[in-house]
């Protein structure tokens, strides 16, 4: 599945908005040429799946997206031999297809991985750069210009998802966070098409609810929701549906947390 993120125009990949933060797209740059996989770390929402479809159209690479889930085996990312009119084929998985193709492979999520799936990796993300292919008995070397970048949010991190010390020292390493307000601002009106002048109190509330993480709500707001909320105002609707649907809702379903969160909204729109 090839990103949907990135668009096609005359023949080229045309690169999806993405405001820096700091130095990441130097560093991502860095770590291409150098055929380095990229651990990119950070809580929901701040734009880590952005950054990689925007760096993939800036590098020329197709992007290869893997969504990883408890469930997802080896054989998914890699491949099986599948029945087509009676004949037995192999068809190549994600992984495989950009290790062949010299694609970014982009596993969202990657702590979700079960063990077999991690071990898959390992050959691949050190200088051997190969995939060994059991069920073919084929063992790829990765044709130049394969990376493999794998994100996952640490907030969520508990005992038995981590990634062990032989997975993780495979990856270099990029902390997200959401981004100041003098680039949230003009992202946010960038995606949801509100003037900067009326994206700037979402922002501002946004950052007094992420204040208040760790106390009663799991995880501060996220620039996605922001978005939402914009987007919904610009659409028409009145802002304070739009911040309790987009901005209150989400975050609880404690009645007394969302009452405390409300009134976060009284002081900052009155
Ligand atoms: N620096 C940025 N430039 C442009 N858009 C951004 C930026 N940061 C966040 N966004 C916006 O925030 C939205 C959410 O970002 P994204 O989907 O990349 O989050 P994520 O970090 O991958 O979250 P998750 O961990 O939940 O997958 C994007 O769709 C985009 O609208
Ligand atoms: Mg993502």
């Amino acid at each position: 599945m090839k990103d949907a993120n990135t668009h096609q125009q005359n023949g080229a990949a045309i690169a999806p908005f993405y405001l820096p933060q700091g130095d990441e797209v130097a560093v991502f740059e860095a770590a291409a040429a150098h055929d380095l996989p990229i651990l990119l770390k950070g809580p929901t929402g701040c734009g880590k799946t952005r950054f990689v479809a925007h760096m993939a159209a800036r590098l020329g690479r197709p992007l290869y997206t893997v969504a990883c889930h408890d469930d997802l085996s080896a054989a998914d990312l890699i491949g099986r031999y599948l029945l087509k009119g009676g004949e037995t084929v192999w068809v190549d998985g994600p992984l495989t297809r950009a290790v062949r193709e010299g694609a970014i492979c982009y596993l969202d999520e990657v702590v979700e991985a079960r063990k077999d799936v991690t071990v898959v990796l390992h050959p691949l993300t050190d200088d051997r750069r190969i995939l060994p292919i059991d069920r073919t008995g084929e063992e790829l070397a990765a044709t130049p210009g394969f990376m493999l970048v794998a994100s996952y949010n640490p907030g969520y991190q508990n005992i038995l998802k981590t990634l062990k010390p032989s997975t993780r020292q495979r990856f270099l390493a990029i902390d997200f966070d959401f981004p100041a307000p003098e680039l949230e601002i003009p992202v946010v009106a960038a995606e949801s098409g509100l003037p900067e002048d009326r994206v700037k109190p979402l922002v501002r509330l946004a950052n007094k609810l992420r204040a208040m993480k760790g106390q009663d709500v799991e995880e501060g707001v996220s620039t996605r929701l922001i978005v939402y909320a914009a987007t919904l105002i610009a659409g028409g609707m009145p802002i304070e549906r739009a911040i309790l649907t987009a901005m209150i809702e989400p975050l609880s379903d404690d009645a007394d947390t969302k009452r405390g969160l409300l009134d976060l909204v009284t002081a900052v729109f009155g």
